[in-house]
């Protein structure tokens, strides 16, 4: 017996991506693995008053362990209730790579599922897709699919390039598969190493084009943009200047994101800003403190950094903030 995600107090996509649509906003999609990023994000969500999709890729889900995550997420639920304001909240498989894997998140609270069948030729992504939808739609979990391939690493996959994708096959996907949401390639990619570009050199701006030709197709449904961190500078530096190495990290300009998040762009996933920032903290905290051996020492500010970087997300960059 699976369990719902609406006995966890979860909610799915469907609502919050009308209203993100309506008020031309995006919803954020933050990563997690562990018990500091959750409680950053619910924190930052709660106070700025913004829905948020908590996401879990499948290496996070080995790390956390799949019953850890179900009643993290509870408690995620629960711990936005004690600060104060009910937001609505939904828990989102990043980058499902089988129908197995899908099935398990849906049969254990997920309420929010993503298969991606970018790398697969396209009568078979549509395929794969449309039998996770077929089992999700049952238990009204929301599925997102994707089209055309993001550079970088996708899960185990790594695409040295990327493929834009293709409006001329959006709207037969999404009327074939059903899909809720569908992911696109339009200049994106993982990690903190976006751009080749030289430093001062300016970063090549996201195919809007492409993204304009999609929504004519697909009039008032919901897009999802991956890959979408800015890479912020202040932390790359922070990390290089306490012991780390992260020449020629560079992400998405906020701009280009502020002027996604009012389009279809519903959904905007971010991961890499957590994680930089975190390490950030972390890093010049030890640096600081070489006697230091208490987690929660050094935990602590870094947790306080993501606060910080998630709300001015909310507020400035996906306009989510008061939304919820
Ligand atoms: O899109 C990839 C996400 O950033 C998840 O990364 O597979 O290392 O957890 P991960
Ligand atoms: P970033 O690596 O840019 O944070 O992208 C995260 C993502 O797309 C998760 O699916
Ligand atoms: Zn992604």
């Amino acid at each position: 017996m699976g369990i719902s995600y609406k006995e966890l107090g979860l909610v799915n996509t469907r609502e919050m991506f009308k209203k993100a649509m309506e008020g031309k906003y995006a919803i954020p999609a933050y990563n997690f693995n562990n018990l500091e990023q959750l409680q950053a994000i619910i924190q930052a969500c709660v106070e700025t008053r913004s829905p948020v999709i908590l996401q879990v890729s499948k290496g996070a889900r080995q790390y956390a362990n799949a019953t850890m995550l179900r009643y993290m997420a509870m408690g995620a639920v629960e711990y936005a209730k004690e600060l104060g304001y009910e937001i609505p909240i939904a828990l989102h498989l990043d980058h499902g790579d089988s129908f197995e894997l899908c099935k398990a998140c849906v049969d254990n609270g997920f309420s929010s599922v993503m298969i991606d069948g970018s790398h697969l030729p396209f009568e078979e992504n549509i395929e794969l897709t449309r039998k996770v939808v077929e089992y999700a739609h049952q238990f009204d979990v929301t599925v997102e699919g994707e089209l055309g391939v993001l550079a970088g690493i996708e899960e185990d996959v790594q695409a040295e390039k990327s493929h834009y994708t293709n409006p001329d096959e959006v709207e037969e996907f999404v009327e074939r598969t059903g899909v809720d949401s569908l992911a696109i390639s339009i200049g994106t990619s993982h990690g903190a190493y976006k751009f080749k570009v030289k430093p001062g050199e300016p970063i090549p701006p996201l195919r809007f084009d492409i993204l304009e030709e999609i929504e004519r197709r697909l009039p008032g449904f919901p897009i999802v943009l991956h890959g979408a961190s800015s890479v912020i500078p202040e932390y790359v530096e922070l990390i290089n200047k306490y012991g780390g190495n992260l020449e020629g990290a560079v992400g998405v300009p906020e701009d280009q994101l502020r002027k996604a998040a009012t389009s279809a762009v519903c959904k905007i996933n971010i991961d890499s800003d957590g994680r930089l920032a975190f390490t950030a903290k972390v890093r010049e905290f030890l640096w600081n403190n070489p006697k230091e051996f208490d987690p929660r020492k050094y935990l602590k500010p870094a947790r306080e950094e993501l606060v910080k970087m998630y709300k001015h997300k909310n507020i400035n960059v996906l306009g989510s903030a008061y939304k919820a």
